[in-house]
């Protein structure tokens, strides 16, 4: 049974009636990492994989929340509640947070959902899950929230409730992607600019398993140490705001004035910026062996100079590097493990894929996961019951 099928007969039978099922993808993001944060520009695509919600209002001020891949619940009610110590649930619980303080009248309501997007693995299941269930919530009670806005609510959501203060791509490409098209999103004003991806490459992911539990306080840390760069760039340019206002020419005469550490970490999202430009032209010009090399430039500069990889996905990169059919390789997403992204000609990936997997056993005695990804659409209903949500418009 397909993961709508799912969702929807489990709301049939804890709740018994028909729910509304929502859509909301993963994604990857092929290069530009670290830099939306920084107002800097990023260049995602909603992939195939996606969490389902199926959702429908109640008479009442309860909510109940039902992970079926956990087997687990959550109940709250929708006048009060605080953050669970179970951990998902605040995911879904910081979005009606968000809701209620922006002063949308919520009722209560039973939700269901289930995925395949591989938890942990740098694909966003955290934000594809909000953003679902933010744009749920919106169709259901009819509040009328344009997308742009239920992105930078789900945002806030994630930092104020969750407590990661992450920048705001992964929200964004899940309800902006587009089929065979990755969005350049330009995270200071917000423009974006789709760009066909129709190239003859299959993106394959390759998940180290490797436990993020770093992620959330080195990312913090990060964050903290690009303000640290800006502060010392401020000192002579004082109209800098976000390392995106930084050239490699200002940060250089700088030098001086800040440590070797954040020299390095300044120099790498200032080159990343410029990657993701050089990369789109290069998209632009059909020239797919030179969007690739941006890709493992980028590799190199989040290893060695902004050092959020690890010896598992640095191991990965180093050995696709050698294969002429992939087309280019990194890390992906907030890094300390996660998956690296590939990009390879489709008549080698099950060489490629059974090299790698080998060569990976006999170095760390375990396997990576291997998935192959197309890029998909973004959020959207897949299945609307309109005698169950009677305030949808
Ligand atoms: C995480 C965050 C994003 C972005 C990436 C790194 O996925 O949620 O906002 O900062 O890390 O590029």
């Amino acid at each position: 049974m397909n993961l709508t099928g799912l969702v929807e007969n489990k709301f049939k039978e804890l709740y018994d009636r028909q729910p509304l099922v929502v859509r909301s993808p993963g994604r990857v993001n092929l290069i530009g990492e670290h830099t939306d944060y920084n107002e800097g520009y990023v260049l995602p695509a909603a992939i195939d994989k996606a969490i389902y919600l199926a959702i429908a209002p109640r008479n009442d001020r309860t909510c109940t929340l039902f992970a079926f891949d956990k087997n687990e619940s959550h109940q709250f009610s929708v006048d009060a509640f605080s953050p669970s110590r179970k951990g998902w649930p605040n995911y879904l619980v910081g979005v009606v947070d968000q809701l209620r303080k922006a002063g949308h009248d919520l009722g209560g309501f039973d939700c269901v959902f289930a995925g395949d997007i591989p938890i942990g693995a740098g694909l966003s299941s955290s934000a594809a899950l909000e953003m679902g269930f933010a744009f749920a919530l919106n169709h259901l009670f009819d509040l009328k929230i344009d997308k742009l806005a239920l992105v930078k609510l789900a945002q806030k959501s994630e930092n104020e409730f969750v407590g990661v203060h992450c920048g705001i791509m992964d929200q964004f490409i899940n309800i902006f992607g587009r089929e065979n098209n990755l969005l350049r999103i330009d995270c200071r004003s917000l423009e974006f600019k789709y760009f066909a991806f129709d190239f003859d490459v299959s993106i394959i992911l390759l998940d180290t398993h490797i436990s993020r539990s770093l992620a959330s306080s080195e990312y913090n840390r990060r964050r903290e140490e690009c303000n640290e760069g800006v502060n010392a760039v401020r000192n002579r340019f004082p109209q800098v705001t976000h390392l995106r206002d930084v050239s490699l020419e200002m940060l250089n005469e700088c030098r001086q004035d800040t440590t070797g550490l954040i020299y390095k970490r300044c120099k790498y999202v200032i080159e990343e910026n410029q990657r993701v430009l050089n990369a789109c032209r290069a998209l632009e010009n059909r020239d797919l062996p030179s969007f690739g090399q941006y890709l493992f430039e980028s590799h190199r500069g989040l290893s060695h100079e902004y050092e959020v990889s690890c010896k598992e996905l640095d191991f990965l990169v180093d050995l696709t590097r050698a294969i002429p059919d992939v087309v280019g390789s990194r890390m992906m997403g907030g890094g300390f493990g996660g998956c690296t992204i590939n990009l390879v000609h489709p008549r080698a990936v099950d060489e490629v894929r059974a090299f790698v997997t080998r060569k990976y056993n006999q170095r760390f005695r375990s396997g990576p996961s291997c998935y192959i990804t197309t890029v998909g659409a973004g959020t959207t209903s897949v299945k609307l019951d309109e005698n169950a949500t009677a305030r949808i418009p």
